[in-house]
This record gives structure tokens, sequence and C-alpha cells, in this order.
């Protein structure tokens, strides 16, 4: 029979990765995921966990009907009742609808701090760093429109890189000014490329109209040479925001995190006002960009919601494993306590069933290979598993109703009274 396998794009995560991507492996994506939830604790953000599809409408709406990623690049379908739904491109729009349905932003002034991590869904071109599914961690901070909860979340964002240990990192912060000064920058670029349509791709001559900002984004030659000299949007902003992206600079300066300011930064969402920022890694090649944010003070208001401001940031965790791994970065794990039985022979290996189950009944968790195999090669399979103990019966064993404890690191070993087994391992 022929094999299936699995969609362009997609990649598995297994106990001992693919060969081919070592970054594949269960126990580094624990790690990171671990070291995640951490640094959200410490920052008091709790999880979200919202459906990994949605109703379409959203995603138009939220993230923006004229950006790249909801015209071309999302997995709808129509479900069995032809209602239209989408898998979730990008955590922000579903975790703002959850926030709005259950009620978080009905009382004025409601505060909310939430991460998430899960996988999000894009049909782009797959090539090392980008995927058709892929996961990130994310934080969202609702309630508060003052620039320190921008910092915050920069904070959150690169203490989690360096508690990772990722290395040769540069953020970037721009400001695209709220609805007016969005508004003016908006005629300054129509204004700067009118002139030059022609020479714009033709995707970019649409968004002219439709929504120019889109254009600096582009990564076609053509509109990359017609945007040259573009003005910056920082020129733009009104007082407010100004004085905002400043502080939000200042409070990046004090807290010793560097960063520069580039005026050529947008992102490819509809929804950001004020504070967008990037961080990218080196080892990454051209998707080099390990994760990015900004503020979206009108996306809770958009989505239905009472006017609530917000700011976060997403954060992609293969180019995390994938930085990690060029950056020759040992990820830290830690060791798995696991014990393996070994039986020399049938009656040992009637004992080990019985003793199996007693140490799982405790907690310890515990494995054998019941296949009859010989001894040496039931150690072989203890040591590829990365067993810390090995428990030895056989006839002696059996006949003093002993065994032998074996520290696979250390080679030491001793015998053990069985009923004093558990009290051993628990210690
Ligand atoms: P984003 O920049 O589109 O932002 O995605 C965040 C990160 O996810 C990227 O920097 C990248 O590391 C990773 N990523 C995106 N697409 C792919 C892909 N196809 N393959 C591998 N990794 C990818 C957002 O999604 C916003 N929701 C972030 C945000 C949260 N803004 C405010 N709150």
């Amino acid at each position: 029979m022929s094999r299936i396998n699995a969609p362009k794009g997609t990649y598995d995560i297994l106990p001992r990765g693919n060969p081919k991507d070592p970054w594949t492996v269960t126990a580094n994506w624990h790690a990171i995921e671990s070291v995640a939830r951490d640094v959200a604790a410490l920052y008091n953000f709790a999880e979200i966990r919202t459906p990994i599809f949605e109703t379409s409408e959203l995603f138009h709406r939220g993230v923006g009907e004229t950006s790249d990623i909801v015209s071309k690049e999302t997995y709808t379908f129509p479900d069995r009742e032809n209602r239209s739904l989408t898998l979730r491109p990008e955590g922000t729009a579903g975790v703002v609808r959850a926030m709005i349905e259950s009620g978080a932003f009905n009382d004025q002034g409601s505060r909310a701090k939430v991460y998430y991590i899960g996988p999000n869904f894009r049909y782009e071109r797959p090539q090392r760093g980008r995927y058709r599914q892929h996961h990130q961690f994310g934080v969202e901070a609702f309630g508060v429109a003052e620039p320190e909860q921008d910092a915050e979340c920069i904070l959150l964002q690169m203490d989690f890189y360096r508690r990772c240990g990722v290395k040769d990192l540069s953020l970037r912060i721009n400001s695209l000014g709220d609805r007016e000064s969005k508004q003016s920058y908006r005629d300054a670029l129509v204004t700067f490329l009118s002139p030059k349509t022609s020479a714009l791709s033709e995707d970019s001559q649409r968004r002219l109209s439709e929504n120019p900002l889109r254009i600096l984004d582009s990564k076609d030659p053509r509109d990359i040479e017609a945007v040259q000299g573009a003005p910056p949007a920082m020129e733009y902003l009104s007082a407010r925001s100004k004085a905002h992206i400043d502080k939000v600079a200042s409070l990046l300066q004090q807290a010793g995190v560097p960063f520069t300011v580039d005026g050529s930064l947008v992102r490819g969402f509809d929804y950001y006002t004020d504070t967008l920022w990037e961080v990218v890694a080196g080892g990454l090649g051209s998707q080099n960009a390990i994760g990015g944010g900004g503020r979206y003070d009108n996306l809770v208001e958009m989505l239905g919601g009472r006017a609530t401001p917000g700011v976060g940031f997403g954060s992609g965790l293969e180019r995390l494993l994938i930085a990690l791994e060029s950056q020759g970065v040992a990820i830290p794990r830690s060791a798995k306590p696991l014990v393996w039985l070994i039986a020399h022979g049938d009656a040992a290996r009637d004992a080990n069933a019985a003793l199996l189950r007693e140490l799982r009944l405790a907690g310890i968790a515990a494995d054998s290979d019941p296949s009859g195999r010989s001894v040496k090669a039931q150690f072989k399979m203890a040591e590829r598993e990365g067993t810390a103990f090995a428990l030895v019966t056989g006839e002696d064993e059996l006949a003093s109703n002993t065994v032998v404890l074996k520290n696979l690191r250390t080679r030491e070993e001793s015998k053990v009274p069985r009923a004093e087994i558990v009290a051993r391992l628990s210690s």
C-alpha cells in the first residue's frame, strides 16, 4: 500500500525527533513551553485556551480583510451546515473574541493579562522556519493604555528568550500612531507613492487605494525599490502618540534592554495602533523574526466589545528552537526519573509485572520490556530510553525477596529488599 505523508508545510514533534530536524524532539518543546509558563507567571499572566477554528468573519473584521494573512493565507472551509470557518492564523483575534464573550470587559476599567501556547495555520510557501502549521507563545494585556503595559510585554518577551538561552537578538520598535496619526501618514504615503504607481507590483497597486501601509511590508523587489525614501511614520505622529512611543523607549532603556527605532517597521495586521515591535535572531536565515507584537487599542471595539485598549506579542516556537539549535545552545532538560525493570527468566518477569504496578501506584515512572529479550538487550533498551535506574530481578533475588538497584549513570549497584524499593526510589 502506498504511504501517506504529513501535509506539505507541516512536521511532527516526536519523542526522538525527526533525524533531519533535531528541534522536533518533544522534550525540547516541553522545555521551552515550561520556560514560557514560568515567565508568564512571573509577570502575572494567566493561561487562556481558545478554539483552533473560529467563524471566518472574526479574522476578516479583526485581522483585516486586506492583510495578506486573511486574503491569501487562511484555511477557510464551510462546515456541514455551510457556516464559514477558518483555522486561526494567529492568536490575538480569538483571544479578544473569547474575552468579550466571557464578559471580561463588561465593567469599565477592566484589566486582564492572558497568555497562550498553541498552533496557528497559514497557507504560506513552506521553507526552513516557515510552516503551514506553526506554534506561538503569545501574551495579551487588556485595559491599560499607558506605555508601561507595552514595555511590560516587551520585557516579558525578552526575558523569555534570555531564559531559553537564545543569543544574537535584536529588537526593533516603531509607532504608526493612533487613528489620526495613521490617517495622516496614510495620506502622506499615497502622495509619495502615487507618481510611482506603475512601478509597483500588481498587489501594491491595489493596496495603494485599499491599504497603502501594507506596501511598506511587501517583499516584492519592485515595491522595496519604490518605497525607498518614503516619509517615516514617526514624523506624522500626534503629540500623544509621540509621547507614548518615547515613553516606551525610555522604559526599555531604563530596563537595560537594547533596541533600535526602525521607522520602516510595519507588521502584517490592520489592528495595530501606536507601538509595534519585532525581534530577530541570528542563525535563522531569511525567516529570522522570532517574535513580534504591538498595541491594538481599537480591536476590542471593532469586535463588538466595550472599548478596551490592548497590547501583546506572539513568538514563534519553531523559530526559537531552530535558532537555539543553530546557535549550538543546549536546551536544559530535567533528567527523566524513569526506572527500568529488568528480568532474568520467566518467573522474574511475572514478579516484575507486580512491581511495575506497585511503583506506578506509588507515583514512580517505570517501564520494562516484557518481550523476553536477553538481560543485555534489556539494559540496552533502558539506556536508549535515558533511564536513571534499573531494577534487576533474577532467580537469586526472587529467592531472597530482593532486587538489584543499579544507578545507570554512576554504575553503582546494591541489593535492596523488595519491600523497601518504593521508599528508596521515592527519597
Ligand atoms: P506575527 O508576527 O504574524 O504576529 O507572528 C508572530 C511570530 O510567529 C512571528 O514572529 C514568527 O516567529 C512566528 N510565525 C508566524 N508565521 C509563521 C510561520 N508560517 N511559520 C513559522 N513561524 C511563524 C502575530 O501573529 C500577532 N498575533 C502577534 C501579536 C499578539 N500582536 C499582538 N498580540
